[in-house]
C-alpha cells in the first residue's frame, strides 16, 4: 500500500511537471486527486488493512495529498503566467504600423446653398418654415390659384400619391401653411425638398428649392427688386449684372422672373446660357389678391411679394458645376471638393 501511494505519488508529480495549460493540469489534478481518482481509489483498500498499520497509511495518504495539491497550486501559478505570456505574444500589436486614415465628411453643396442663401435673408430678417413633401392638392394647387386644368397638374409634372394627395411640386404650399397660422407681417425662407415627375440632364425628379414671402402693409414691386437685388449680389457678386423680366405665375401678380448675367462668359454669351448673356435664376412676384383670399388676408389691407429659387441651379452656377446628376450620385471625388 505504501509502495503504491508513494508510485502514485511520483507518476501524478510527473504528469503535473509535464503539463502546459491550465485544462491539461486540472484534467491531471481530476485523475489523481478527484473524488473517482486514484487517490481516493488506494484509500479504498484501508479496510484490507491491519490496525497497526492503518493510522500509518493514513498519516502517509494525507502527506501525498497535501503535497499534491501543494504541487498542483504552485504548477498552476506557473501554467496561467505562461498562458498568459503566449497570449500577449500572439496579440502582439505592431505599433509601427502606420493607423488607419479617418476622412472628416464635409457639407453636400446643396446644404452649403441652402445654408448661404437662408444665412442671407435671416440677415434681412426672414425665419424659417418648413412644411411637409407628402402635400394635399389644396395647399400644393388650389390655394395657390392653380385652378383644376392648369397644366402644372399634369399628370407629366405630378406625382399624385391619391386624388387629393401629392409629393409637392415647389415649396410655394408653406406659403399657404405659413400664412394659414400667422396673421401678417410675415416674413418667412422656406427651403426644402421638391419633385417633378421630369428626369433628363438638367431635370431631376427630386431636387430643392427655396421659397420667400413677405407680406405687410404697403409692401410693393420696389420691395421685391430691392431684397431679391441684395440676395443676387451677396450671393454671387457686386459685379453681376441682374434683370427683371415680366413672367407668369398663376399665384403671384404682376409676376417676373429674375436673371443674372451669365457667370460663365460674363454676359459676352456662351453655350450656357444660350449665347444670350443672361442666366434665369428664380421666380417671383406681387402675391396675387386670390392667394390672400383663400388664407383670410384682407387684399385691400395688405400685401407681399413672393419668390421660388431652384436651389441646384444655384449650386451649378456658383461652383460652376455642368451636370445636374453630380448632385445625386454621392461621387466622394466630387463631394470632396467642397
Ligand atoms: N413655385 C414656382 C415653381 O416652382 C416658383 C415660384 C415662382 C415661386 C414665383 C414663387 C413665385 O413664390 O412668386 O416654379
Amino acid at each position: 500500500m505504501k509502495d503504491r501511494l508513494e508510485e502514485m505519488s511520483r507518476t501524478a508529480t510527473a504528469a503535473m511537471a509535464q503539463t502546459d495549460s491550465e485544462a491539461a493540469l486540472q484534467e491531471v489534478r481530476v485523475r489523481f486527486l478527484g473524488k473517482k481518482g486514484e487517490l481516493t481509489g488506494l484509500m479504498k483498500g484501508m479496510g484490507q488493512l491491519s490496525a497497526e498499520e492503518r493510522p500509518v497509511i493514513g498519516a502517509l495518504a494525507n502527506r501525498v495529498k497535501e503535497e499534491l495539491e501543494n504541487l498542483f497550486d504552485s504548477r498552476l501559478a506557473v501554467v496561467r503566467e505562461a498562458e498568459i505570456s503566449r497570449r500577449l505574444a500572439r496579440e502582439r500589436i505592431d505599433i509601427t504600423l502606420p493607423g488607419r486614415r479617418v476622412f472628416a465628411g464635409s457639407k453636400h453643396p446643396i446644404t452649403l446653398v441652402t445654408e448661404e442663401v437662408v444665412e442671407i435673408f435671416a440677415a434681412l430678417g426672414f425665419g424659417v418654415a418648413e412644411g411637409p413633401e407628402v402635400e394635399k392638392d389644396f395647399y400644393n394647387f388650389e390655394a395657390l390659384n392653380i385652378p383644376k386644368d392648369h397644366p402644372a397638374r399634369d399628370m407629366q409634372d405630378t406625382f399624385y400619391i391619391t386624388e387629393d394627395v401629392v409629393l409637392r411640386t415647389h415649396t410655394s404650399p408653406v406659403q399657404i401653411r405659413t400664412m394659414l397660422r400667422h396673421a401678417p407681417p410675415v416674413r418667412v425662407i422656406a427651403p426644402g425638398t421638391v419633385y417633378r415627375r421630369d428626369s433628363d440632364l438638367t431635370h431631376s425628379p427630386m431636387f430643392h428649392q427655396v421659397e420667400g414671402f413677405l407680406v405687410d402693409k404697403h409692401v410693393t414691386f420696389g420691395d421685391l427688386k430691392g431684397i431679391l437685388t441684395a440676395f443676387v449680389t451677396q450671393f454671387f457678386s457686386e459685379k453681376v449684372g441682374i434683370r427683371f423680366r415680366p413672367s407668369f405665375f398663376p399665384f403671384t401678380e404682376p409676376s417676373a422672373e429674375v436673371d443674372i448675367q451669365c457667370v460663365i462668359c460674363g454676359g459676352t454669351g456662351c453655350r450656357v446660357c444660350k449665347q444670350s448673356g443672361w442666366l434665369e435664376i428664380l421666380g417671383s412676384g406681387m402675391i396675387d389678391p386670390e392667394v390672400f383670399k383663400s388664407v383670410n388676408y384682407d387684399p385691400e389691407v395688405y400685401s407681399g411679394f413672393a419668390f421660388g429659387v431652384g436651389l441646384e441651379r444655384l449650386a451649378m452656377l456658383k461652383y460652376g458645376v455642368s451636370d445636374l446628376r453630380l448632385f445625386f450620385e454621392n461621387d466622394l471625388r466630387f463631394l470632396r471638393q467642397f
